[in-house]
C-alpha cells in the first residue's frame, strides 16, 4: 500500500482533531460467532506518525503498541488468541467467546499529542447447530389437521422456509408463519402439501444451517370408489359365476368389505361368487374404510338377478295323425328349464300370422289350427326367450290329404308288338296305392306305371287307375283308352286253314310271276334274229 495517497488526508483529519468522521474503524459494530474469528479494520495505513496506539476492551487494556520502540504490550490474557497488525494496528481475535461481546476502543496518540480514537461494538452471536423441523402431529388426516411445523436451531438467527428447492409460499390462510417465523402453520392440511420436502435454514449475519429435508405422509380418503361387475349384464344365467371387484383412492390403502343386503358379505375388495343360484339375488355394495382418516365410503348399490335359463325347449302336438279338412291340431312349446318371457312363433322360418283357423293362446305357448288344409304343412319353429338367453324348437308338421288330380297318362293307340307305358299319378300324403283294371277286369298290378312289353290286341280296351290314400282311405279313379292297331288288328283273325291258303296263294303268284318274266326274255331273243 502506498503511504502517500493516505497521508494526505490523515494530515487532514489529524487537523481537525476528535472530529466524528474522523474515527480510525471502518465501522462501529461486528459480529462474531463463538469458536470462530473476527478482525477489527481500520483506515489507519501506517501507524509510524503515532507515539502510542492502545485497544481496550472498557477499562481492560488489550495491547499497547509503541511503534518508535517497536513494542506490542498484549496482555496475556489475549496473548494466545489475538493477531495485531503494526501497520495497520487492526486485531484480529479468535475463538471468540461469549464474553468477549463489547465495546473495543482504540486510541491513537500523535506526536502533537492529538488523541484519535474509535470505538466498536462486537456482537458475539451463538454458533448455528442442529436445524431441524419437527410437526406437532405425526400422522395428519387430510383437511382435519392443522400441521404445524417447527423449525428449531441452537444458535442465534431468523428464519426462512423452503419447499422443496424454492421459497414457501404462503397465503396467509392455508399456509402461514407465526410472527417469529420458526413455526409453519398449514390448516386442514392437504396431502400434497408435504409431499415435497420441506427445509427450514436459521440463519444470522455470519452463518445459516439447513434442516434435513422434512416430509410427511398425509392420510387421505377413501375417495373415487369404483366397483365392477364382470360380467357387465344385470341378469345373470344361474349357475355362472359373478365376479365384484372394488376400489377407492386412499392413503393409507382402504380396507374394503362387501355387504349382501347389508349385510357383511366379506372382507376382501373383490369377490366371486360361483354357480349362481337364485338365493344370490340382491343387493351389493362396496364400503371402504381407511384406518388413519377413519373415513368411510359406500359405493353405489349393484342389484344382481340371478334367472334361470332356457333349455330343454320341445313343441309336442295334440295329434300326431292330421287329415285336411277334418283335423284340428294343438302344438305346446315349452321349455324343460326356464320362465320365457316371451314366445315367438314361425312357420318355415316366417313369422306366423293368426287368423280365423290358427290361433295363439292367451301366453302364446299354444297354437292351435282347426281343420287343417294342406298349405299348413312345413316347419314350425318356436323360440322362447328371457333376459339370460334364448331356446327354440322345431316342428316338422305333416297334413295327410288326397289322392287328387288322379290321371293317367300314355298314348291311346299302339302298335302291334310295341311296347307302351301308362302311368297313373296322384297329389296324395302318404304316397297313393295304385290298382289297375281292364274293362271290368282287375289286373293283378300295384304299381304307378303300367308297363306293356309287346302289345297284342287282348290289352285293348279301356283302363282305370284306382289311387287309393291308405290314411285319409278316400280312393279316385282315373280312365285311359288303349287301342292295339294294324298288322295285329289282321294277325288276330286269321285262322289256320286261311294262312295255309295264303301260303299257297303267294307262291302260286311267285311261280307264276317267275314264268312270264321267262316268256318274255324268249319272245324277245326271237324277235332280233333277223338280223
Ligand atoms: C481463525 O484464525 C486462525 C489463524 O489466523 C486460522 O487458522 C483459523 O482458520 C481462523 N478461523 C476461522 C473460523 O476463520
Ligand atoms: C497488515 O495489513 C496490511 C494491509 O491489510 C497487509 O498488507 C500486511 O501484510 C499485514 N501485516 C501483517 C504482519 O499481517
Ligand atoms: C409445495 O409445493 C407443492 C407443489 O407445488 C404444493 O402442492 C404444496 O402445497 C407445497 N407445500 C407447501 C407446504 O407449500
Ligand atoms: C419422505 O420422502 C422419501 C422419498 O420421497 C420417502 O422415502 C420417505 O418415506 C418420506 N418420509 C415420510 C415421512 O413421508
Ligand atoms: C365358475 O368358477 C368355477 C371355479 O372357479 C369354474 O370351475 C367354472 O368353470 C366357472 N364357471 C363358469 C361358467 O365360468
Ligand atoms: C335392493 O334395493 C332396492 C332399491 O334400492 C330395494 O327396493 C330392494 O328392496 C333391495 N332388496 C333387498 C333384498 O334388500
Ligand atoms: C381385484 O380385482 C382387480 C381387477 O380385476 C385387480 O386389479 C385387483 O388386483 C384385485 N385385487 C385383489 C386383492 O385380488
Ligand atoms: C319333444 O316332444 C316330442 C313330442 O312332440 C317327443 O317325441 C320328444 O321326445 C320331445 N323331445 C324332448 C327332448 O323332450
Ligand atoms: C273326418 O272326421 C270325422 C269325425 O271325426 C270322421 O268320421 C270322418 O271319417 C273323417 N273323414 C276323413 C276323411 O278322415
Ligand atoms: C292345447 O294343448 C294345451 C296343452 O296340452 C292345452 O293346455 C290347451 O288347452 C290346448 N288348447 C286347445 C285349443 O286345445
Ligand atoms: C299277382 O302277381 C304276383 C306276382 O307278380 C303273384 O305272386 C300273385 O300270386 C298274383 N296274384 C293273383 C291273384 O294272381
Ligand atoms: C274291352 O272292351 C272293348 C269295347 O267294348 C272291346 O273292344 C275290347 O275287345 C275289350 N277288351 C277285352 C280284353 O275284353
Amino acid at each position: 500500500m502506498d503511504f502517500y495517497n493516505f497521508r494526505v488526508p490523515l494530515l487532514i483529519l489529524a487537523a481537525f482533531g476528535r472530529c466524528a468522521l474522523s474515527s480510525p474503524l471502518l465501522s462501529a459494530k461486528a459480529n462474531g460467532v463463538i469458536g470462530k474469528n473476527v478482525t477489527f479494520k481500520t483506515t489507519i495505513p501506517s501507524t509510524t506518525d503515532f507515539l502510542t496506539i492502545t485497544w481496550n476492551k472498557g477499562q481492560d487494556n488489550i495491547i499497547t503498541h509503541i511503534p518508535s520502540k517497536n513494542t506490542q504490550n498484549i496482555d496475556e490474557k489475549y496473548a494466545s488468541r489475538i493477531s495485531y497488525n503494526a501497520t495497520t494496528c487492526e486485531i484480529q481475535l479468535r475463538s471468540l467467546t461469549k464474553e468477549d461481546g463489547g465495546e473495543y476502543i482504540l486510541s491513537l496518540v500523535n506526536s502533537e499529542a492529538h488523541t484519535l480514537t474509535g470505538q466498536i461494538h462486537l456482537e458475539v452471536l451463538e454458533p448455528i447447530t442442529d436445524v431441524m423441523i419437527t410437526s406437532n402431529i405425526p400422522e395428519p388426516v387430510e383437511f382435519d389437521s392443522t400441521v404445524i411445523l417447527t423449525c428449531s436451531a441452537k444458535g442465534s438467527f431468523t428464519y426462512k422456509w423452503f419447499n422443496g428447492s424454492e421459497p414457501l409460499v404462503l397465503d396467509g390462510t392455508h399456509m402461514r408463519l407465526n410472527p417469529t417465523g420458526n413455526q409453519l402453520i398449514i390448516t386442514e392440511v392437504r396431502r400434497t402439501d408435504l409431499r415435497r420436502p420441506i427445509f427450514c435454514i436459521a440463519e444470522n449475519l455470519l452463518e445459516s444451517g439447513k434442516s434435513a429435508p422434512f416430509n410427511l405422509t398425509v392420510s387421505y380418503g377413501p375417495e373415487n370408489i369404483v366397483t365392477m361387475q364382470t360380467p357387465t349384464v344385470p341378469f345373470l344365467k344361474k349357475g355362472s359365476n359373478l365376479t365384484l371387484t372394488c376400489s377407492a383412492n386412499s392413503d393409507p390403502p382402504a380396507q374394503f368389505k362387501w355387504m349382501f343386503n347389508g349385510a357383511e358379505r366379506s372382507q376382501t375388495p373383490n369377490i366371486t361368487i360361483t354357480n349362481l343360484e337364485e338365493e344370490n339375488n340382491g343387493n351389493y355394495s362396496c364400503v371402504a374404510n381407511n384406518v388413519k382418516t377413519n373415513r368411510n365410503v359406500v359405493s353405489p348399490v349393484a342389484l344382481v338377478t340371478v334367472l334361470e335359463a332356457l333349455s330343454g325347449t320341445n313343441i309336442s302336438s295334440s295329434t300326431s295323425l292330421l287329415i285336411a279338412g277334418n283335423s284340428t291340431v294343438n302344438l305346446t312349446c315349452s321349455a324343460k328349464a326356464g320362465n320365457a318371457d316371451t314366445v315367438e312363433w314361425l312357420k318355415d322360418s316366417k313369422p306366423l300370422t293368426p287368423g280365423d283357423r290358427v290361433t295363439l293362446s292367451a301366453d302364446k305357448k299354444s297354437l292351435t289350427i282347426a281343420q287343417v288344409v294342406k298349405g299348413d304343412m312345413g316347419e314350425y319353429k318356436c323360440q322362447l326367450k328371457n333376459k339370460v338367453n334364448q331356446d327354440e324348437a322345431r316342428y316338422k308338421m305333416v297334413i295327410n290329404y288326397g289322392p287328387e288330380n288322379v290321371k293317367v297318362q300314355g298314348k291311346n293307340a299302339v302298335k302291334f308288338e310295341e311296347g307302351i307305358q301308362m302311368s297313373c299319378s296322384a297329389d296324395s300324403v302318404p304316397p297313393s296305392m295304385y290298382s289297375w283294371k281292364l274293362n271290368d277286369t282287375v289286373m293283378n298290378y300295384s304299381r304307378s306305371i303300367y308297363v306293356i312289353e309287346k302289345a297284342k290286341a287282348g290289352d285293348s280296351g279301356m283302363y282305370t287307375c284306382e289311387a287309393l290314400n291308405p290314411i285319409t282311405g278316400m280312393a279316385i279313379k282315373a280312365t285311359h283308352k288303349l287301342a292295339v292297331t294294324e298288322v295285329g288288328a289282321v294277325d288276330e283273325g286269321l285262322s289256320g286253314g286261311a294262312i295255309a291258303g295264303i301260303v299257297i296263294a303267294v307262291i302260286v303268284a311267285v311261280i307264276i310271276i317267275g314264268c312270264i318274266i321267262k316268256c318274255r326274255r324268249k319272245s324277245s331273243t326271237d324277235i332280233a334274229s333277223p338280223y
